[in-house]
């Protein structure tokens, strides 16, 4: 059995929809990866063959101010998972972020780049992939800008603002590729049917800034919304960003023959299949 740690949240929705029957999942009321005891009774009852954790504290602002948190969540929490996984023989699938990087290279990121967040939640995450290998047996997938139907997410939130202004101000200083929660979940999947181990990066292809993703999702959702430039700088949130922080998705092509779609096709079939709100 494959257990889904955090399978309330917007990729563990998508995990548990494609894993069907041959899945279980558990999240904040019945687990908390925070506490050791906790994640012993849960795996050692239920005895899985693989845990795949989508639990994070995923509010990048938000870490900035409760960076005791983000540790326990994002890097406690995966070293408990870890040894106790460990322990039941069991395998540990982690998802981490592009975050983990400072966005300086230039060009996509390899798995095995200089790893060098900006924010306490990129550090919060590096823990989490250190802390890992206390299971020898574990995967972990960086993907990055993920939007699903099951979420609060960027795709949501400008088609709200778009309903109440007629103009909105974008950054387009940073750059990155947006991913379907659902393209995701198939990748993770393809990676655990091939039995891969390490560290693997998974999003869909080409990039973009966030500014050119509203320009697009806005183009197929049929809005004249005007969308404006801004810079990082001028919108000012807590947590310092990556400027371009775009995956290298080579290996995972390479070892499953998955290949992710183009974001812009994701794109579009996510809007096609979003239930009317
Ligand atoms: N979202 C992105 O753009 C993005 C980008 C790159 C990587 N990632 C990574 O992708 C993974 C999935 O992200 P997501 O956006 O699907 O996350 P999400 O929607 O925020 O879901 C995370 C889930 O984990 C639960 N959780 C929080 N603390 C927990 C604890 N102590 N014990 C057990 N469960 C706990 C949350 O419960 P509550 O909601 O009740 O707190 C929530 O159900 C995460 O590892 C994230 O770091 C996300």
């Amino acid at each position: 059995m494959i257990l889904v740690v955090g399978h309330k949240g917007m990729l563990g929705q998508e995990l548990m929809a494609l894993f069907g029957s041959s899945a279980r999942g558990v999240d904040v009321d019945d687990i908390d990866i925070t506490d050791l005891q906790s994640v012993q009774r849960v795996l050692v009852t239920l005895k899985p063959r693989v845990v795949v954790n989508a639990a994070a504290y995923t509010d990048v602002d938000g870490c900035e101010s409760n960076a005791e948190l983000a540790m326990q969540v994002n890097g406690e929490g995966v070293a408990h998972l870890a040894m106790v996984t460990k322990e039941i023989g069991a395998k540990l699938v982690h998802v981490s972020t592009d975050y983990v990087f400072d966005g300086s290279k230039g060009s996509p990121y390899l798995e095995d780049d200089l790893l060098k967040p900006l924010n306490v939640y990129g550090e919060s995450k590096l823990a989490g992939e250190m802390n890992t290998w206390f299971n020898p047996d574990h995967l972990i997938v960086r993907t990055q800008w993920l939007y699903g139907h099951a979420g609060k997410n960027f795709v949501e939130t400008m088609l709200k603002l778009a309903a109440e202004r007629k103009e909105l101000s974008v950054v387009d200083d940073q750059i990155g590729s947006p991913t379907w929660t659902y393209d995701l979940a198939r990748a993770i999947k393809a990676l655990m049917d091939n039995n891969c181990t390490g560290t693997y990066h998974a999003a869909n292809a080409g990039f973009v800034s966030w500014n050119g993703f509203a320009k697009e999702i806005f183009r197929l959702a049929g809005l004249d919304t005007v969308v404006k430039p801004m810079t990082t700088t001028e919108l000012g949130r807590p947590a310092t960003r990556p400027l371009y922080s775009t995956l290298d998705c080579s290996k995972l092509v390479q070892d499953t023959g998955f290949v992710p779609q183009p974001w812009q096709d994701a794109l579009k079939r996510y809007l096609e299949l979003r239930p009317t709100k």
